[in-house]
């Protein structure tokens, strides 16, 4: 069995991933920390646990690592960051899922994150865990960098179209929709019912964190710089995100061609799903699964292609994810333990 330590057990992404792990057949979930619950029982914290895990919850040390195999860091961005030189000494592997070592350059964390990056030489070190883009270099990563949610739906909407020649790559605008729990658990006036429910609002236009890491892997499969214009809105629901792509035709293209070039360019992804023509993403239908649905159209009349893309922002957007690349790095099955439909009708 591999033995898991999860830090930051008690918020969204890492109840999430015991939720996934406990239904792992070869994962052991070994060590869950929390600061503010620590001493308690996870399952009286959550639950929905209780019959499943009773751990109790410890005050993160990076000495966990010595009783794990995999250690998956659920922590706040910047909180991350100061762990991994102590984790990376020992021999678990480790998969975080903050943003604190996604971004290859740490001038451009420090720009958005307005935080300095304490360990810069590590970032070298970090796989950009997104199977469908570095599948092989995962399979033998000591330390993947986990997504964002954001960057997830709006790179695989796009990666199909980054070599193709057929959009303008100086044209690309990405519009999505998140779920509260993107923000994760902690309290937040903006998370507040009545400070979300009955409205759609917009937030951090032009300067939402994930800008640089949607640009940074759009310039890699691009082969040259990209900007993206992303604006990311919070919608009344807990969970999912959806996003609409927009960019310029710079040829003529059918509907036809546009879904045969994506369902052939994702012919062996086990958790991406190109919709039939005239279907369009929906969180409803990838709620609880490691699913990103893809839906196309062409716009012959404004010349533009719109890719609509979903996931769930805690499974495929984040903690399924996690799963699927400890999968891929321990030479499991990819879909071990992810392997199910979404759980709305
Ligand atoms: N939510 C999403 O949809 C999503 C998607 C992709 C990536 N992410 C990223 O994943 C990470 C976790 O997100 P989340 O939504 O799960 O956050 P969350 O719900 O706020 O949970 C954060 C967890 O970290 C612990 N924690 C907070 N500050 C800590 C510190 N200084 N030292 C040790 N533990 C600390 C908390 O524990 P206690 O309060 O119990 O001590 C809690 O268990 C973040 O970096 C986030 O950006 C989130």
């Amino acid at each position: 069995m591999v033995r898991i330590g999860i830090a930051g057990a008690t918020g969204y992404t890492g109840l999430e991933l015991v939720r996934l792990l406990l239904r792992h057949p070869e994962a052991e979930i070994v060590a869950l920390t929390s600061e503010t619950y620590q001493g308690k029982s996870v399952a009286e914290t959550f639950p929905s646990l209780k019959g499943f895990c009773d751990l109790r919850l410890q005050p993160l040390d990076p000495r966990m690592a010595d009783a794990c195999d995999v250690v998956f860091l659920c922590l706040p961005h910047t909180a991350a960051m100061s762990q991994i030189p102590e984790l990376l000494k020992r021999p678990a592997r480790v998969i975080d899922l903050s943003a604190d070592f996604r971004l290859r350059d740490a001038e451009v964390f420090e720009q958005w994150y307005h935080a300095r990056h304490e360990h810069p030489e590590l970032l070298g070190k970090a796989v950009y865990g997104l199977p469908e883009l570095y599948r092989e270099r995962i399979r033998s990563a000591r330390f993947v960098a986990n997504p964002g949610c954001y960057p997830t739906s709006v790179i695989l909407a796009l990666a199909p179209l980054m070599r193709t020649g057929w959009i303008d790559l100086d044209s690309i605008i990405a519009d999505s929709k998140s779920g509260v729990s993107g923000a994760g658990r902690k309290a937040a006036l903006s998370g507040q019912f009545s400070e979300c429910n009955e409205g759609v609002a917009a937030y951090s236009v032009a300067t939402h964190r994930h800008t640089p890491e949607i640009e940074q892997e759009l310039s890699a499969l691009a082969g040259r710089a990209i900007r993206v214009s992303f604006t990311p809105h919070l919608v009344p629901m807990t969970r999912g995100i959806l996003s609409a792509v927009y960019a310029n035709l710079t040829r003529d293209l059918t509907l036809e061609e546009l879904v045969d070039h994506y369902r052939q360019h994702y012919r062996n992804e086990p958790f991406v799903r190109v919709l039939d023509q005239g279907t369009f993403a929906s969180t409803r239908f990838v709620a609880g699964s490691n699913y990103c649905d893809i839906g196309l159209q062409v716009d012959p009349r404004t010349r533009r292609v719109v890719v609509t893309s979903a996931i769930d922002n805690l499974v495929k957007g984040a903690s399924g994810q996690a799963v699927q690349n400890m999968n891929l790095m321990l030479g499991f099955e990819e879909n071990v333990a992810l392997n199910a439909p979404g759980i709305f009708p």
